[in-house]
């Protein structure tokens, strides 16, 4: 089976694609069955082809020359996709955030009619976008924690207003997010109103529409969902923090941050809520091939709530999504045949 690896990418989670990239091309291309075709992404957008593709956005990564002074590479013919995708049975997206993981990538592999790993457009989308996502989870009922939406736009003509509404129906402690990106980018936690406005700002600089919840004191749970129609959801798995106020960029990137323990040790009654929510979140969005379906569970009252669903998660080896599976039984090799095999369905 040729398999076309694609990652990197423009968003704010571009290493974090190479990170899962290289967890996926290294155990396709160690198990002997696949033949695969790298294909990375740039920041700016540029696409590179070939065995040498992970290893040159890596280095670019290591670098870390800002973007607007990264050389432009001559446009070689590597840089063309083979034959379009006619050279591959299978695409597999691996790619986080905007412009990957939000049915842009997807949109354009329907258009070529090539089967791909994960998500449609409308899964793809619905998920990314978490004002959207929570919309669709409140029609279906699923417990989750108050929230508001507004647009750069609107922040900007009436800060104010924005910072009187938002203490009047949420209170502090609140976390503004940008509402289309991942891996915590652009994620702040305010505790008053001048947290508030510096964390309106900042989200408003990485995205045109914002969204800030209500701030729990909570437990987080994950599960991995797998499946096409009728998914299969794994064991819970529980994310421990050490030394940081949440589950920011460093504390999921930097060894010894935090701990994933699984399976998380709560009440089995707890679990099969979770697991129920998860496969109902997932139908919801209408998601397909994998998710990771992420919970808070109050500690206070003992409530499950949900945050959030993934459908391209972190996909290391050592990534929540992999070993909620290995502690359910499908090891990270299994795990991605049976992924190539939905994508094929
Ligand atoms: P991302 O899509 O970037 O992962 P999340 O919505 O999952 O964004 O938020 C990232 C982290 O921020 C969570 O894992 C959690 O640690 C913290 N967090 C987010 N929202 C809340 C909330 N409403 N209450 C408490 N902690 C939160
Ligand atoms: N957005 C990151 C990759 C995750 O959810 O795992
Ligand atoms: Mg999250």
């Amino acid at each position: 089976v040729r398999v076309m690896v694609i990652f990197g990418g423009r968003s704010g989670e571009h290493e974090v694609s190479l990170a899962s990239a290289r967890g996926v091309i290294e155990a396709l291309e160690k198990s002997g069955r696949y033949e695969v075709l790298p294909v990375g992404i740039t920041r700016e957008g540029r696409w590179r082809v070939g065995e040498n593709a992970l290893s040159e956005l890596e280095a670019a990564a290591r670098r870390a020359i800002p973007q607007a002074q990264e050389p432009r590479a001559p446009a070689t013919r590597d840089e063309k996709l083979p034959n379009g995708f006619g050279d591959v049975d299978v695409v597999f997206p691996v790619l986080h955030g905007p412009y990957g993981e939000d049915g842009t990538v997807q949109g354009l592999l329907e258009l070529a009619g090539v089967p791909y790993v994960g998500s449609g457009v409308l899964g793809s989308a619905v998920s990314m976008d978490k004002i959207t996502m929570k919309k669709i989870f409140a029609f279906h009922g699923l417990p989750q924690v108050n929230w508001v939406g507004l647009t750069r736009e609107e922040w900007e003509c009436d800060p104010e207003g924005w910072i009187g509404r938002i203490e009047a129906l949420l209170g502090y402690p609140c976390f503004v997010k940008p509402s289309n990106l991942g891996s915590s980018v652009g994620i702040s936690k305010a505790r008053d109103a001048g947290e508030l406005r510096a964390g309106l700002e900042e989200a408003a600089e990485l995205d045109r529409r914002i969204i800030v919840e209500q701030g729990l004191d909570a437990r987080e749970i994950e599960v991995s969902v797998l499946g096409n129609e009728w998914p299969e959801v794994s064991l819970p798995g529980e994310i421990v923090v050490r030394n940081r106020d949440f589950y920011d960029y460093r504390a999921k990137y930097t060894e010894g941050e935090s701990e994933i323990v699984v399976p998380a040790r709560i009440p089995d009654e707890t679990t099969r809520a979770i697991r129920e929510i998860a496969r109902t979140a997932f139908r919801a969005v209408d998601a397909a091939g994998m998710a990771r379906v992420d919970f808070f569970l109050e500690r206070e009252t003992g409530r499950v709530l949900l945050n959030e669903i993934n459908t391209i998660p972190g996909f290391t080896p050592t990534s929540g999504y992999a070993r909620f599976w290995a502690a359910s039984g499908l090891s990270y090799e299994q795990l991605l045949d049976r992924l190539i095999r939905h994508a094929l369905e």
